[in-house]
């Protein structure tokens, strides 16, 4: 038995479109921040007793088409031991739930985390990277703290993440403004796929991402949050740009998102730097240097309610305990 935390992490360079569906092998490098605010911890316990593995999420039981992509990993980690037994697996999201905002990264790190360590395997931080894609691929990043880059490779060996600075030792914050949503949303899964098979600028969008990973990784280096948010919100809506043109187009913003895009433009107008990014939902994510927080704060509360805004800090690496 073994219990793993992982944090969540947002791209600030986005990871779009796969290259191998069945290995999670993307189609480009993408670079994230790890958060320290949105977590997910995972208990998994291989069990000789059992006649079937079990998936608790949030204390619920899933059936067995909801456990589809955790048993896959569970599956994964049976051939790496050799261990025959299923798994009563148990997790809980620390991650403000309904809010849309994207708990795959960190459930899957975490369910790579616990359910290998209970199986006794010892990976190594690129191997329980790589197990970790085969889940959602921005679960890859979440096993490093801080800045991480997910390099894309062309196999099963070759992709994985790797820090770029893990401890983060200068004063870039995230906000992230939960923005309700009532429709049900297109998977990231499909939303990717579509947008690879059929917008006419996925082409444009691959030589994007080969210059904003060179760009942001000099922007890191040189500590500038503010080269880091305009690249980092310039891609975005790049990315979204591949949404609007597929075929059929589809979007993940609505009415609220771009009340907040409009109200971090104005912040930005008045002299207040600020950067937004969004994945695949209608929430914003704020990017900013920690002395202009409370501006930030203060604007974006009148706007939607303070109780709808989550401050975060660069998070943490995963942590695993052996039970
Ligand atoms: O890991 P997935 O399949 O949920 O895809 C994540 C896609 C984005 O969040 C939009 C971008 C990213 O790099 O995390």
């Amino acid at each position: 038995m073994a219990t793993a935390k992982a944090h969540t992490n947002i791209a600030l360079v986005k990871y779009w479109g796969k290259e191998n569906q069945e290995l999670i092998i993307p189609q480009t490098d993408s670079l994230s921040l790890t958060l320290n605010e949105f977590y997910t911890t995972t208990t998994v316990n291989f069990d000789d007793q059992l006649t079937s593995d079990q998936v608790y999420i949030d204390k619920q039981l899933l059936d067995q088409q909801d456990s589809k992509k955790v048993v896959h990993i569970l599956n994964l980690v049976r051939k790496l031991s050799g261990i025959n037994y299923f798994a009563k697996v148990d997790s809980t999201n620390h991650v403000p739930t309904a809010a849309g905002l994207a708990s795959s990264a960190s459930a899957f790190a975490a369910l790579a985390g616990a359910a290998s360590s209970a199986a006794g395997l010892k990976l190594s931080s690129r191997d329980l990277s790589r197990l970790a894609r085969r889940g959602s691929g921005s679960a890859t990043r979440s096993i490093y703290g801080g800045l991480v880059e997910w390099q894309k490779g062309t196999d099963d060996q070759s992709s994985f993440a790797k820090p770029i600075l893990e401890d983060v030792d200068f004063p870039i914050e995230m906000l992230a403004v939960l923005v309700n949503t009532k429709k049900k949303k297109i998977s990231s899964r499909s939303g990717m796929q579509s947008s690879v098979a059929t917008s006419p600028y996925y082409d444009a969008w691959r030589k994007v991402v080969a210059q904003d990973m060179t760009a942001i990784k000099e922007a890191i280096k040189a500590k500038d949050i503010d080269l880091i948010g305009h690249i980092a919100e310039e891609n975005a809506l790049r990315m979204h740009a591949l949404t609007l043109s597929a075929d059929p187009g589809f979007t993940y913003f609505n009415a609220e998102t771009l009340t907040i895009i409009k109200a971090v433009q104005d912040l930005r107008n008045n002299g207040i730097n600020c950067y937004y990014t969004m994945d695949a939902g209608p929430n914003v994510k704020v990017i900013y240097d920690r002395m202009n927080r409370e501006k930030i704060v203060t604007k974006l509360s009148n706007i939607i309610g303070h109780d709808r805004l989550v401050v975060s800090q660069p998070g943490p690496g995963i942590k695993i305990w052996n039970e």
